[in-house]
């Protein structure tokens, strides 16, 4: 599975002397394929997010493609992108994005039971939260958990798919050291197993466990 973009570039509103908007993100080229581990690091407000969140379908460029396999994601109706996007990129998004009338357990679920009726990844959802190490919490609610058990779950939602790419920002940002290690070293064994994961981070450790790391500097990523 191979996700690219090609010249990607997003523009934001923003009035200053002699413009109203501004790149968020410049034309960019980026590719991630099969078990490779790339982490992007850089200054908070560089576009980080908003890279990462154009790769995931979830922004549209103002400029260029992003495509998966072959087929430009953003010429897809809402829906087919929405389906397409689910069962082959997991993702980790920044900030708490637990839906807070749903258990721990349901969450984690929740991408699954977007397309599916059965209860097939009911073992493996089990499975994913002993993983993270959250099984006390599974029947908790979001308000009643902590940041780090909410990243927790949150890497949990991501994986419930068995997704070939994941898309993670600020994976490990709540979590000690401990949490941290087991995270990379799960998207480190996840990429044996031919996934992509692309991370954005902060965590110098990381670079113990990624094949590359690029930099974004307002909106221009450096390899
Ligand atoms: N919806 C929006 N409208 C206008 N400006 C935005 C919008 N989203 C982000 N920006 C601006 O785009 C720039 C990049 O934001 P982005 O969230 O991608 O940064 P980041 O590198 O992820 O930062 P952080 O490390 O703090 O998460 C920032 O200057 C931000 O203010
Ligand atoms: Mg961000």
């Amino acid at each position: 599975m191979i996700l690219k973009a090609e010249s990607i570039s997003r523009k934001y509103p923003r009035l200053s002397a002699n413009s109203n908007f501004f790149y968020a993100v410049k034309a960019t080229d980026f590719e991630i394929k099969e078990g490779e581990v790339i982490a992007i690091m850089g200054r908070s407000g560089s576009g980080k997010t908003t890279f990462l969140n154009m790769l995931g379908g979830l922004l549209t460029p103002s400029e260029g493609k992003v495509t998966l396999d072959g087929t430009d994601i953003y010429s897809l109706s809402d829906n087919e992108r929405s389906k397409l996007i689910n069962s082959n990129i997991g993702i980790v998004p920044q900030g708490q994005s637990g839906i807070d009338s749903l258990t721990v357990t349901e969450n984690i679920l929740l991408p699954y039971c977007l397309y599916h009726k059965d209860n097939e990844a009911d073992k493996y959802a089990k499975e994913l939260i002993k993983f993270v190490g959250i099984e006390d919490i599974a029947d908790c609610y979001p308000s009643q958990m902590s940041g780090g058990e909410l990243r927790r779950m949150a890497i949990a939602r991501a994986l419930i798919n068995r997704p070939g790419i994941i898309l993670a920002d600020e994976p490990t940002g709540d979590l000690d050291d401990e949490s941290t290690r087991s995270v990379l070293e799960l998207f480190r064994r996840l990429a044996q197993d031919k996934v992509a994961v692309l991370m954005v981070t902060h965590d110098e450790l990381a670079g113990n466990y990624a094949d590359c790391i690029y930099k974004m500097d307002a909106g221009t990523l450096t390899g």
